[in-house]
């Protein structure tokens, strides 16, 4: 069990009134809330210790380096990776993505070979793929999803040929918050030798993740949606194929050897860091995956399970609203719409009453267009959300309604 109320006290935006009461963050998909440890331990790099990582031999920049190498051995073993190499710093999600679909794109895919998607993909897990497909005349193949926001799963057995090259999908669908079944996905294309990548930017903080089970290729998050700063994230890689590819940046710290006529590249995973990394931000993602650790991952992942029993259960009741993913494998999102009330008008009316919510297409204009909508209103919880708050956003929500009627 978690003592709730003295995990509030560790957030200070959570204890800060907006307008008239202390803010109901529902915006938890978009960006997590930080724990003072984390602050803590930013501001403390930044007063005493700043300095540039692998470049001094003084005592600051070796203070910096260590550190910076210890949060690497953190999210390792967060992760479950088998080497601490496998672990690349990038600036979040996005970049992760970008340097796969550049670097395997370069390494391994010719003219007229085929990337699968999936319907319900963030567009930053689709346009890195678009780009990288027309410079090489390559082309997606997207695994259509159900109305209740499930992938067809038989659907992706039919889309494999001899061109596939990688499969990407979501761990969780940021706009729905559905869980797709990755252990099955992976088994299904490495039975075809097809590698996996993850975007587990709304996975990590909500589920499980231990990729040497997973047995993913790739799997990507950011900093941020884990309790952590802004402008860091991670690439996780099997060391094959971050061996195998090409640098996706160049620049200072990537290299072993430059002459004029020739570079030889630095060993894993500096080969993917070039220039100087958001080292402070990555110092901080450790403090923030072992705040989590110290609360217990288990713990957190039952809490927010009773949370989104208890809000859909209440939210249901709601006449005229209408819920987009249905699906029981979900974590605690609601993306839904209020009868003959514009997604932006509900928002509007939700931040008065000091609740923070995201509204429109989440970047996720091909998940909207299956709907047939042009937006969702999203309310996406976290383990230090309670059940009053889901009281108080369900009156407010009845508020809303009485106030368009
Ligand atoms: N990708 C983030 C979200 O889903 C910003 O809101």
């Amino acid at each position: 069990m978690i003592d709730i109320q003295a995990i509030r006290k560790d957030f200070p935006l959570l204890q800060q009134k907006i307008y008239n009461r202390p803010v109901v963050y529902f915006d938890n998909a978009a960006t997590t809330q930080k724990p003072q440890i984390v602050i803590n331990t930013i501001n403390e790099y930044y007063q005493k210790y700043n300095s540039n990582i692998h470049r001094g031999v003084h005592f600051l920049s070796e203070k910096t380096t260590e550190a910076y190498e210890n949060a690497r051995q953190i999210i390792k073993n967060y992760i479950n990776a088998s080497f601490q190499h496998e672990v690349i710093f990038t600036s979040g999600t996005t970049e992760s993505i970008n340097l796969v679909a550049f670097s395997f794109g370069e390494k391994y895919i010719k003219q007229d070979d085929e990337v699968i998607i999936s319907q319900l993909e963030h567009h930053s897990n689709i346009v890195p793929w678009q780009m990288m497909c027309e410079r090489k005349g390559a082309k997606i193949k997207v695994i259509p999803a159900t109305y209740n926001g499930d992938l067809d799963i038989a659907a992706l057995e039919r889309l494999f040929s001899d061109k596939t090259k990688i499969v990407c999908v979501n761990h969780v669908s940021n706009s729905l918050g559905i869980i797709n079944p990755i252990e099955k996905i992976i088994q299904i294309s490495h039975s075809h030798n097809v590698p996996v990548l993850i975007d587990g930017a709304q996975g990590i903080q909500h589920q499980p993740v231990d990729v040497n089970k997973l047995d993913c290729d790739f799997y990507a998050f950011s900093g941020h949606k884990i309790y952590g700063p802004t402008g860091i994230g991670v690439l996780y890689g099997k060391e094959k194929w971050l061996n195998e590819m090409p640098p996706y940046k160049s620049g200072g710290n990537m290299i072993k050897t430059v002459t004029f006529e020739k570079t030889i590249y630095n060993d894993l995973p500096f080969k993917y860091e070039a220039g100087t990394s958001n080292f402070i931000g990555a110092i901080g993602l450790g403090a923030a995956i072992k705040y989590i650790e110290n609360i217990g991952k288990q713990n957190i992942f039952d809490y927010e399970e009773m949370l989104l029993h208890y809000v859909s259960e209440k939210i249901s009741k709601v006449p005229g609203i209408r819920i987009y993913g249905t699906s029981d494998n979900k974590i605690c999102v609601i993306s839904f719409l209020i009868e003959n009330i514009h997604h932006f008008d509900t928002g509007i009316m939700l931040d008065k009453m000091d609740i923070a919510v995201r509204t429109g297409n989440h970047c996720n204009q091909p998940t909207m267009k299956f709907y047939g909508i042009e937006g969702t209103v999203r309310a996406s919880l976290s383990f230090y959300n309670t059940i009053e708050e889901i009281d108080y956003f369900v009156e407010s929500l009845l508020q809303v309604k009485k106030i368009f009627a």
